[in-house]
């Protein structure tokens, strides 16, 4: 085909947004009135367009169907965090990723990438936050369920020094442990059975999927089932107690965290 009429396609593909979303998935940097969140894992799918490039008006089914689509996750693994989102602005139906800053509403102290709201910038990346996990697993070039679960006591143990107003509760707990085993899921190696460092690193500072380095989404739909076992690791890793009690955190009919 002449490229000219190529190209013309691929214009006409794109104009009629309204009747056919086109968007060739490839990574490209936020603009600058983009809006990205503390979520690397939001972030790359609206860096890939699977979820609005611009950050602003997402639903729920814009999120539940992008993570299908950009990293082969399912609903039910991301549902209550995504529903909790709509909190963190005044829309009825729709969340902008940067809002998702909002303290203690999904985010949390003691990130792997990102300060916590007392000490700084909980938005975006920072790479010195980020070292505790890029040195993690000495001597191999992957993580796994026990190098994920020591950089969560290492990052909680600074937070612990440094942050006064820390808050450490059941609940942050278990969302920062779904949270690392999502990238142990994400880019586990069907080859080797791990998460190469480089995948994840990747992820984390560019929040890119990092398809030029070799990975393929996965063929398996990750759901909250299949990251049980690995959060189990995770947690059996590491040794944590609460710095504050919860209350009871209602997430839904037939669970009750407390
Ligand atoms: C689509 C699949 C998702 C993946 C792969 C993912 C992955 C991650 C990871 C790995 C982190 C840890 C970042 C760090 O500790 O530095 C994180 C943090 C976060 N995620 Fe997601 N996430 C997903 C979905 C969601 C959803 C649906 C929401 C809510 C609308 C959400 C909101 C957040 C927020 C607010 C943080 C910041 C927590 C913090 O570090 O303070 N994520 N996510
Ligand atoms: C988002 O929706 C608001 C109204 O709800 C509108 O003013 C704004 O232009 C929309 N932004 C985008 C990027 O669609
Ligand atoms: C801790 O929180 C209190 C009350 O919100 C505030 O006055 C204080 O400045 C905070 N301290 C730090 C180090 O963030
Ligand atoms: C990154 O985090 C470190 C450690 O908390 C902090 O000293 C530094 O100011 C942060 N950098 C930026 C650009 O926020
Ligand atoms: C993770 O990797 C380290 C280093 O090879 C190893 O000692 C550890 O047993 C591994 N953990 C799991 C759960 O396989
Ligand atoms: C990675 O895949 C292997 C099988 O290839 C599986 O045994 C292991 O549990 C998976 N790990 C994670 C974190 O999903």
């Amino acid at each position: 085909m002449a490229p000219a009429i190529l190209s013309g396609i691929l214009l006409a593909l794109s104009i009629s947004q309204s009747v056919f979303s086109y968007d060739s998935h490839e990574w490209i940097a936020p603009t600058a009135s983009d809006v990205r969140s503390p979520c690397p894992g939001l972030n790359t799918l609206a860096n890939h367009g699977y979820l609005p490039r611009t950050g602003m008006n997402i639903s729920i089914t814009d999120i539940l169907d992008a993570a299908v689509a950009g990293f082969n996750i399912g609903p039910d693994a991301i549902i209550q965090a995504a529903k909790f989102g709509l909190l963190s602005g005044n829309a009825p139906t729709t969340l902008d990723l940067d809002a998702l800053k909002l303290h203690n509403l999904v985010e949390h102290d003691a990130s792997i990438s990102r300060n916590d709201f007392a000490l700084g910038d909980n938005l975006h990346f920072n790479e010195t936050v980020f070292t505790t996990m890029a040195n993690a697993n000495p001597g191999v070039d992957f993580y796994n369920a026990t190098s994920a679960g020591e950089v969560m006591q290492a990052r909680l143990a600074d937070s612990l020094a440094r942050n006064v107003n820390v808050t450490n509760t059941d609940k942050e707990f278990q969302v920062r442990i779904r949270e690392s085993a999502f990238y142990l899921s994400i880019f586990n190696n069907t080859l080797t059975g791990v998460a190469p460092k480089s995948w994840v690193q990747t992820f984390f500072r560019e929040e890119r999927l990092p398809i030029a380095e070799g990975w393929i989404r996965p063929e398996t739909l990750i759901t909250a089932e299949s990251l049980t076992p690995v959060e189990r690791l995770i947690r059996r890793a590491q040794t944590w107690t609460a710095t504050q009690p919860c209350e009871p955190v209602v997430l839904g009919p037939t669970i009750t965290l407390a």
